[in-house]
């Protein structure tokens, strides 16, 4: 059993995500805008660093999945053809009494208003679809309709053809896709978990139906393993397998990778057989033939999917809330007793892998530092700081997860070696500024 999560640390993070310039309320000077996010210079790269280690395990490292990037507004035939349009909705009750809205399918007692907890006043559910329309061009009405995509994955389907037909790949393949998707979310919330601007990461992978199963099994480890491997404890993940009423429309089973949120165990990905339902839509909506040939079998058919798909920004809100700790520590150089918060994330997924800190702002240490941010910059994102007190400053960085801090300070000047201090250890090391990049490599490799 994992331990049981601090109820202070939902309120903990997202005050740090604005003091230290991850998340940033979207419109904030104007009051704010219902439940969207803007990612500040901090933010930005943490999700940089998740999309990156998304595309490197998912197409860099293998030969069997491509990339592709596809447009956000699309025809309502291809939602039509999807089933989105039909049925991608959620039932929605309102409250006689409070006036209050709610998801039925949320609410754990659907006879009683978590609100003002009257019985029996729910109106009768409502299906509100999750799609943003909008027009395009000068002229509103049917017609002029286009949808924002409310996930990437239909990109992938569409352009099926289009790689089959340049990219040499054949069954089992995938097609690879990052990006921002929309829904209109009744009741988005729990910050950055549930909005209606978020981005994706999604691949399509095409099987012979006969191993479909095989391919499924196979997901559902591999996307497990990432997590892991990228630092967050076994014990905060498990893979819970929908049951028939929760699978959806296109599904014929799914199983999602869960994390263990302050709230409980909530989705951050989901892995679904989506069978050859999407193919065979698209390919009798529109008339093209999104079938396979194989040549060794001699055999016609089309191929069914198996689809991880993963959502960016939740996604960087595990990996904030996993990394979070507080610890009793000395107080560097003075060994009195301070806390201190740290954000333990693991170096590929860290915002700033170094920071460089020249002691003062004295002008003689802005050459040896300057030296170092040169040295360094090629080969790591670095944060570069020389206001307050040298203890500040680690705090600081220890707040934005960096790695490690290098430190140059008035001995620099005589012996060419500056500090390095360990994040987590909080160890120093004196390295000569020649030696500081075989220091580094295999620490952040
Ligand atoms: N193509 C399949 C699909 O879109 P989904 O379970 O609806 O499946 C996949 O979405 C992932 O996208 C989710 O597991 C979640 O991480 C992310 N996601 C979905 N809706 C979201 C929202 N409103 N805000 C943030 N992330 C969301």
């Amino acid at each position: 059993m994992p331990p049981a999560p601090d109820p202070t640390l939902f309120d903990k993070v997202v005050n740090l995500c604005k003091r230290r310039g991850f998340v940033f309320p979207s419109a904030e000077i104007y009051g704010g805008f219902r439940s969207t996010y803007d990612y500040g210079p901090v933010g930005v790269l943490l999700l940089r660093n998740v999309k990156e280690e998304w595309w490197r395990s998912m197409v860099q490292l293998r030969h069997d999945v491509v990339g592709l990037d596809a447009a956000i507004l699309s025809p309502p035939a291809i939602w039509e053809a999807s089933g989105h349009l039909q049925n991608f909705t959620d039932p929605l009750v309102d409250c006689r009494k409070c006036r209050e809205r709610f998801r039925l399918d949320k609410l754990d007692d659907p006879n009683e208003c978590p609100n003002c907890h009257a019985k029996g006043s729910f109106t009768e559910a409502r299906h509100f679809n999750l799609m943003f329309k909008t027009y395009a061009g000068p002229v509103e009405g049917t017609g002029a309709e286009v949808y924002l995509r409310p996930e990437t994955a239909q990109g992938m389907f569409v352009n099926f053809k289009n790689v089959l037909e340049t990219s040499r790949k054949r069954p089992p393949f995938g097609i690879a896709q990052i990006g921002k998707s929309f829904r209109n979310e009744i009741t988005p919330g729990n910050f950055v978990f549930r909005t209606r601007e978020f981005e994706q990461m999604e691949m399509e992978y095409f099987v012979p139906p006969d191993e479909a199963e095989k391919w499924y099994e196979y997901w559902c480890d591999e996307r497990l393993r990432w997590y892991v491997d990228l630092g967050i404890r076994e014990d905060q993940l498990r893979l819970r397998a929908h049951d028939e009423e929760e699978l959806s429309h296109y599904s014929s089973a799914t199983s999602d990778v869960e994390f263990l949120f302050p709230w409980g165990w909530d989705e951050l990905e989901g892995i679904a057989n989506r069978t050859d339902y999407d193919l065979r839509q698209h390919a009798q909506a529109s008339g093209e033939s999104l079938d396979y040939f194989d040549p060794a079998l001699g055999e016609r058919y089309v191929p069914y999917v198996i689809e991880p798909a993963a959502g960016a920004t939740r996604t960087a809100m595990a990996f904030l809330m996993a990394a979070y700790d507080e610890e009793e520590v000395a107080r560097e150089g003075q060994g009195q007793g301070e806390s201190r918060t740290v954000l333990r994330f693991h170096h590929r997924i860290a915002p700033y892998k170094v920071a460089v800190l020249p002691l003062s702002r004295k002008p003689e240490l802005q050459e040896p530092a300057n030296e170092v941010l040169g040295l360094l910059q090629p080969h790591y994102m670095c944060d570069y700081d020389e206001t307050q007190a040298i203890g500040r400053r680690y705090r600081r960085q220890d707040e934005l997860g960096t790695p490690y801090c290098v430190t140059i300070d008035f001995d620099t000047l005589d012996d060419r070696a500056v500090t390095v201090r360990d994040r987590d250890s909080m160890a120093q090391d004196r390295v000569q500024i020649d030696a500081l990049l075989d220091h580094l490599e295999p620490k952040l490799s």
